[in-house]
C-alpha cells in the first residue's frame, strides 16, 4: 500500500487513495487492483499532450488526396469464396461501446431492429455468420468484443439464445482507460473505492484479441483474415467474397470499405492518402476546409466515407501485437460522474472530464498495403447511432425493409409501394433464408402474400 501511494505521489495522482482509510478490505483490494492496472507514465504523457487540445490530424504535413477505390470483379469473388471455403475467415464484431447517443439501456447489440420480427442487431449478425458457414461448408468463427461495462449482459444474452446457432462463438473483453479531470489532469474516482474507467476505444481490439488468446487461436485454426465490423450496422454483407478476394489478390494487410460522401458534414471518418500512405481522418478532426474541397466535377474531392468495415490480416495483427505497437490516443471531452474531494457524488451536466481512446483505423498507415473498396450506401450502410432523426431505429428499419423489398422484386414478387415509393408494408428476410437476392430467388415464388408485413424466417 505504501508502495502504491508512493508511486501515485510520483505522478501527482495520490487523490485516488483519498478515502482509503474509510474503505473495507474488499473495497481496498478492488481499488488497489484498479490503480495497479493504470499505466501512470502513459497517463502523464496523455495529460501533457492531450488535456488541452488534440493536435489536428489534418495539420500534419503532407499532401492529402482521395484514395483510389476499386469495385471487386468476378475473379475477386471467386478468390473470396475460396478463402471462405478454406475456413480462413473469422468475423469480429466490436460491441464494447456505451451507445450513449442511442439512449438504450443495455448493450447496443441487444437492440430490437428487425422491421417485422424485432430481431436484435446481434441476432441479425449471428444469423449471417451461420448462413455464411452453411453456404461454404465450414463453421465461421464469430468473436464479439465487449467491455467490462457490458460483458456480463452481452454474455447472458447470447447464452439465453443459444448463441443464435453460431458454433464457434467467443466473447472477449476490451481494456479500459481512466478518465481525468479536464482542468487538472487528475484521474477521477467514480466512487470512493473505484476509479472512473471507460472502454479504451476499438483501437484496443488487437490488444484485447491478443490478451484473450483469440489471436493465437485464430492463427492455430488456420484463420488468415479477420472480417471486422461494428455492431451498429445491420446491412453489412458479412463475409462479402468480393471484398475478401480483392483484399487477398492485392496482397493487402488491412482494407476498408467506403461509401461516397455527399454531405461535407456527414459524421463518417474519411479515408485519405497522405504522402502515399493510406490513413483515416475522423470526422471530429476534419477541418471544414478539407471536408468541403470540391473535385472538378463538383462532387466532394475527399469523398471516401468510412463505414467502419475492415479486413485485417491475422499476420498483420500479430505483428502489431508482438511489436507492442501503440496506436495513438484521441481525446473525448465528456461529462463523467465522479466523487469530489468531500466524497460527494457529482453528476455533471457539462463535460468535466477527458477520456482517452484508440481507434482501429489508426493501424491503416502501418499496413504494408491497404485496399479501399467502394460500396453502395443504399444497400450497405445505415448504422444505428441516435434515438431519433438520422441513423435512428426508424431509418434503419426503413432501410432494411427497402433492401429486402428490392430482393423480393428481383425474385419476381410484386411488392406494393406507397406514394413515397417505399414498400407499403415492412419486409424482413432472415439471413438464414437468404443472404442476398440471388439466394432468395430460388426460395420464393410470385404467389407470396404481400398484402401485409412480410417476414421470411
Ligand atoms: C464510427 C467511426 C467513423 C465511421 C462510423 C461509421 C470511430 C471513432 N468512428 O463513428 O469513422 O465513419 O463509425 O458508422 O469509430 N466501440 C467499442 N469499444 C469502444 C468504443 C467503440 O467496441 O471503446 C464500438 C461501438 O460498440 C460501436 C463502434 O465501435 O460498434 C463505433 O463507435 P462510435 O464511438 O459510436 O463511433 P461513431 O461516432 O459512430
Amino acid at each position: 500500500m505504501n508502495e502504491l501511494r508512493a508511486r501515485l505521489e510520483r505522478h501527482g495522482q495520490e487523490q485516488l487513495l483519498r478515502f482509503w482509510d474509510e474503505l473495507g478490505e474488499p473495497e481496498r483490494e478492488r481499488l488497489a487492483g484498479e490503480v495497479g492496472e493504470i499505466d501512470l507514465d502513459l497517463i502523464d504523457e496523455l495529460v501533457a499532450n492531450l488535456l488541452e487540445d488534440e493536435p489536428a490530424a489534418a495539420a500534419a504535413p503532407g499532401e492529402i488526396r482521395p484514395p483510389e477505390a476499386a469495385r471487386p470483379g468476378p475473379e475477386d469473388v471467386l478468390a473470396g469464396r475460396g478463402m471462405l471455403a478454406a475456413g480462413e475467415v473469422a468475423v469480429v464484431i466490436v460491441a464494447g461501446g456505451q451507445g450513449t447517443r442511442l439512449g438504450f439501456d443495455g448493450p447496443k447489440g441487444c437492440y430490437p431492429i428487425g422491421p417485422v420480427s424485432d430481431r436484435t442487431l446481434f441476432q441479425i449478425h449471428a444469423e449471417k455468420v451461420v448462413a455464411l458457414g452453411r453456404r461454404h461448408g465450414v463453421s465461421v468463427p464469430l468473436y464479439v468484443m465487449t467491455s467490462p461495462q457490458n460483458h456480463a449482459e452481452t454474455a447472458a444474452f447470447f447464452d439465453e439464445h443459444g448463441g443464435f446457432g453460431v458454433e464457434k462463438l467467443r466473447l472477449f473483453v476490451q481494456g479500459e482507460m481512466p478518465a481525468v479531470d479536464r482542468s487538472s489532469g487528475r484521474i477521477l474516482l467514480a466512487e470512493r473505492g473505484g476509479v472512473a474507467l471507460s472502454p479504451d476505444g476499438h483501437g484496443g481490439t488487437i490488444r484485447a484479441l491478443e490478451r484473450s488468446g483469440a489471436l493465437a487461436e485464430m492463427a492455430d485454426g488456420g484463420i488468415r483474415t479477420i472480417f471486422y465490423l461494428q455492431v451498429d450496422n445491420p446491412l453489412i454483407a458479412i463475409g462479402d467474397p468480393g471484398f475478401l478476394g480483392a483484399h487477398r489478390r492485392a496482397g493487402a494487410e488491412m482494407s476498408s470499405k467506403v461509401v461516397r460522401k455527399t454531405d461535407p458534414a456527414e459524421k463518417v471518418g474519411l479515408v485519405v492518402v497522405r504522402d502515399g500512405r493510406q490513413e483515416m481522418i475522423e470526422y471530429s478532426d476534419l477541418p471544414d476546409e478539407l471536408a468541403e474541397r470540391r473535385a472538378p466535377d463538383g462532387g466532394l474531392e475527399l469523398w471516401a466515407g468510412s463505414i467502419a468495415l475492415h479486413l485485417i490480416d491475422v499476420a498483420f495483427a500479430r505483428r502489431l501485437a508482438a511489436g507492442g505497437t501503440r496506436l495513438p490516443f484521441h481525446r473525448a471531452v465528456k461529462p463523467v460522474r465522479f466523487v469530489d474531494e468531500h466524497g460527494n457524488a457529482v453528476e455533471p451536466e457539462e463535460p468535466n472530464a477527458v477520456k482517452f481512446e484508440q481507434f482501429i483505423f489508426d493501424a491503416l498507415p502501418l499496413a504494408e498495403r491497404s485496399l479501399v473498396i467502394e460500396t453502395d450506401r443504399a444497400t450497405e450502410f445505415e448504422p444505428l447511432k441516435n434515438a431519433a432523426g438520422p441513423a435512428s431505429p426508424e431509418t434503419v428499419r426503413a432501410r432494411l425493409s427497402a433492401v429486402y423489398a428490392a430482393w423480393l422484386e428481383e425474385a419476381g414478387v410484386g411488392v406494393p409501394r406507397g406514394e413515397d415509393g417505399l414498400p407499403a408494408h415492412p419486409v424482413e428476410i432472415s439471413p438464414l433464408v437468404a443472404l442476398d437476392s440471388a439466394e432468395l430467388a430460388g426460395r420464393v415464388g410470385p404467389g407470396l402474400d404481400v398484402t401485409g408485413p412480410v417476414l421470411l424466417s
